[in-house]
């Protein structure tokens, strides 16, 4: 069993840089297929998620090569199958965008119901609604997602949640269809941007992103084009983070830092400085946070995916921090692996209380999803002593070497597995 080993205390300092956004890239190689020749996406993460996904793509007929440094050509020219219904499928949640893709491409699809982070219900029920108001006929059986369309016709599209997900999958359904699209209530995210910019480099007519309303006016078709994918805005605050909760000094490069703008404002409210440069942010922590009251919120709200980091930060804080999950209904799953390492930590419903202490002890931890993985790594760094942590396949879905940017910052942690050290090395040229 592969897991992280831990030896706490260290300053982190130094520079680091953020690859390409997952929540970016798991919306936009989908949408290649819509194109009628190939798209050349660079600045691709290299995590599992991405990995999964690019084998789902091929499993149903796309012809993916990667040509070395983060960059891979995406050819759904060819047969592709209207089914997508491997055990793949249900690894992650980035997959449902099959759903909006190939209904565009195929007016027909078929995937398994999609996976994902354990951290609440995560209906599908608004990427439903926009597929039904777009004319298509959606059923769900023994775990199958059915959609199928004879042609699929623009609509205004009211979201009764704002949903990153359901907006994604709306537009990349809606850039062929005949007519106007209007999305109301849509999601702003950095990523939900950066697919619309895709898409339009793509030939489609997509207007409004970034705001509430998008409005998509269909196109006869899309043609293959080049894109660089935008740096993620959840690795960048990871790192944010991880330097405030070591009191370190750390530079992370190739970020945007008006997507950190709301991170950054809470960071500084807890007394660490960060500095903004045009496309990097330096963070030097102060050893003991000041309390804050959080909420997640939509962007640019406090992200949901900071959270649990951030709750591992706030655990060595000045004071009682009150934090408010305001997006997902079950996203504390980290905060029991916590309290293993003495943290004061009550949780009721979406709400948790935290009362600094004076220093987190190392623990054997299990990652329970993604971000709550990274938690507890974060953690880990903070603690007095050794920490382990197992199950890392959830941090893995995420991060990109991450143990050893960490290392390389002065972190003392290691991946084992079987009683040696894995050199997780991945040479980037060769793979993706
Ligand atoms: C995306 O998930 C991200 N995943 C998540 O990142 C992120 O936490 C989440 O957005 C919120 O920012 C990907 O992009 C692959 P939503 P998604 O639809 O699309 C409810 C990570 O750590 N909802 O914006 O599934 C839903 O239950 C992962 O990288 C409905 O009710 O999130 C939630 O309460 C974890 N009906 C809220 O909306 C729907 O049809 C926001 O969900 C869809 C969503």
């Amino acid at each position: 069993m592969e897991k992280l080993l831990i030896n706490g205390g260290n300053r982190l300092v130094g520079t680091t840089r953020v690859g390409g956004a997952k929540n970016a890239a798991v919306g936009i190689l989908p949408a290649a297929l819509l194109a009628d020749s190939p798209c050349i996406i660079n600045n691709v993460p290299y995590i599992d998620d991405v990995i999964t996904l690019t084998k789902i793509l091929e499993s149903i007929g796309t012809k993916i090569s990667f040509m070395g440094s983060g960059s891979l050509s995406v050819n759904g020219t060819g047969h592709i199958d209207y089914r997508a219904v491997s055990d793949m499928v249900k690894r992650m949640r980035g997959s449902i965008y099959l759903l909006g893709a190939l209904l565009a491409r195929n007016g027909k699809v078929e995937t398994a119901y999609p996976g994902g982070c354990e951290i609440g219900a995560r209906p599908i029920d608004q990427h439903i609604k926009g597929f039904e108001a777009l004319g298509a006929k959606v059923t769900i059986s023994h775990g199958v997602i059915r959609a199928e369309a004879d042609r699929l016709v623009g609509n205004e599209i009211y979201l009764d949640v704002v949903s990153i997900g359901a907006t994604i999958n709306i537009m990349l359904a809606a850039v062929k269809a005949e007519g106007t699209t209007v999305i109301v209530n849509a999601a702003k995210e950095p990523h939900v941007v950066d697919v619309a910019n895709f898409l339009n480099a793509m030939g489609a007519n997509v207007k409004g992103a970034g705001t509430d309303t998008i409005r998509i006016k269909g196109v006869e078709s899309l043609s293959g084009c080049e894109y660089t994918i935008i740096p993620d805005q959840i690795e960048a605050g990871t790192f944010m983070i991880a330097a405030a909760a070591t009191c370190g000094d750390v530079t992370i490069k190739d970020v945007i830092p008006k997507h950190l703008e709301s991170i950054t404002a809470k960071l500084i409210e807890m007394g660490v400085e960060v500095i903004e440069m045009e496309d990097s942010v330096r963070v030097r922590g102060t050893c003991r946070p000041k309390k804050i009251n959080l909420k997640t919120l939509p962007y640019p709200g406090f992200p949901t995916d900071l959270q649990q980091p951030m709750t591992a930060l706030l655990s060595t804080g000045e004071g009682m921090s009150i934090i408010t999950e305001g997006i997902f209904e079950f996203r504390y799953r980290h905060v029991d692996e916590l309290r293993r390492m003495g943290a004061n930590i009550k949780v009721e419903d979406r709400v948790a209380i935290i009362q600094g202490v004076e220093k987190l002890t190392g623990a054997s931890l299990k990652a329970t999803d993604l971000r709550a993985g990274v938690a507890l790594v974060i953690a880990g760094l903070m603690a007095e002593g050794q920490t382990e942590i197992e199950d890392l396949h959830h941090i893995d879905r995420g991060y990109e070497n991450l143990e050893e940017k960490l290392a390389a910052l002065g972190a003392d942690i290691k991946r084992v597995g079987k009683g040696e050290t894995i050199l997780k090395k991945v040479d980037k040229d060769a793979a993706i």
